[in-house]
């Protein structure tokens, strides 16, 4: 079986993760997507929660399947049998981050190949930190993250700023 693992953060999934995880889902037989630490961020909710989310936004997809990763990908990777790598990639921006990722994964596991998947020009602009920003600010949400997911983001999200004036309050 031609299986791909497609791993992130996602805190939380967005419109932009979606449509890499519905074309990557189109090409392989099936996706793991591995909601994982990235410990250079600091995650809003725990990974059970976001994989929760994930899992709301791809039930319709046949041939995909959330887990929670709980330490390194090639790791993860290795205990599926899984070969390859999926991610998206956006804009140069993305690019120096990505490239370090793929050949340090590549370099612990050489089999492991890395593949990206070109955003949607309408998503190259959209990020999960962006969707948080939006959520800590009471703004609109649609069209940045599934439809249904918008109110639990919302809800969750919005406590960022809350927690934040509650901190400065206190100070
Ligand atoms: O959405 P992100 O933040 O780009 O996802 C990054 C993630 C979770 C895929 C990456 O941090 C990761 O693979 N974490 C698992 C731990 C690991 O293998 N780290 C080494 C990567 S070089």
């Amino acid at each position: 079986m031609n299986l791909a693992i497609c791993p992130g953060s996602f805190d939380p999934v967005t419109a932009g993760h979606l449509d890499v995880i519905r074309r990557a889902a189109g090409i392989f037989d099936h996706v793991v997507i591995a909601v994982g630490a990235n410990l250079r961020k600091q995650p809003r909710l725990p990974a059970a929660e976001r994989a929760r989310l994930v899992q709301k936004v791809t039930s319709h997809l046949e041939n995909v399947s959330v887990e929670v990763m709980d330490g390194l990908l090639v790791d993860f990777a290795r205990e599926r049998g899984a070969r390859v790598i999926v991610k998206g990639l956006r804009a140069v921006s993305d690019f120096e981050s990505e490239f370090e990722q793929a050949q340090l994964n590549r370099t612990l596991f050489p089999e492991l190949e890395t593949v990206f998947i070109m955003s949607a020009a309408e998503h190259s602009f959209l990020s999960s930190s962006a969707v948080r920003e939006i959520a800590a600010f009471g703004g609109d949400l649609r069209g940045l993250v599934p439809d249904e997911i918008l109110d639990v983001v919302r809800e969750v999200y919005s406590r960022d700023r809350t927690a934040s004036s509650g901190e400065e309050a206190g100070s």
